[in-house]
């Protein structure tokens, strides 16, 4: 039921872990998805308008694990503004997620954007 490359991501789930909050270059967005209540939350260390690092934690299902993991190997080195324009869409159809998957996926997205807005909150 599950694509190859859900389960490679899910089995092996890149970038996991987190980043320090306190340092200035780095930005932090927790999504809770309201279809399942699970959460999502991610870091970004950006450097001149570059993500060097990013890292994820999830408490949510292997659809938010294999989204998530895939989000970070797509931001990784982009601009901000190269990094939100990766859609969750472009996440489900590498996926090949299920529909009642694609929720899950949202977070992703929304997680990124969290993080960018924290980020800059920081560096105003
Ligand atoms: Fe909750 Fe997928 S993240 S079901």
């Amino acid at each position: 039921m599950f694509s190859k490359k859900m389960m490679d991501h899910c089995e092996n789930p890149r970038n996991v872990g987190s980043l320090d909050e306190n340092d200035k270059n780095v930005g932090s967005g927790m999504v809770g998805s309201p279809v399942c209540g699970d959460m999502l939350k991610f870091y970004l260390k950006i450097e001149n308008n570059i993500i060097t690092d990013v890292k994820f934690k999830t408490f949510g299902c292997g659809g938010a694990i294999s989204s998530s993991s895939l989000m970070t190997e797509k931001i990784m080195g982009k601009t901000i503004e190269e990094a939100l324009k990766v859609k969750n869409k472009e996440l489900v159809e590498e996926l090949e997620l299920p529909k009642l998957k694609i929720h899950c996926s949202v977070m992703a997205e929304e997680a990124i954007e969290k993080a960018v807005e924290n980020y800059r909150e920081k560096n105003k």
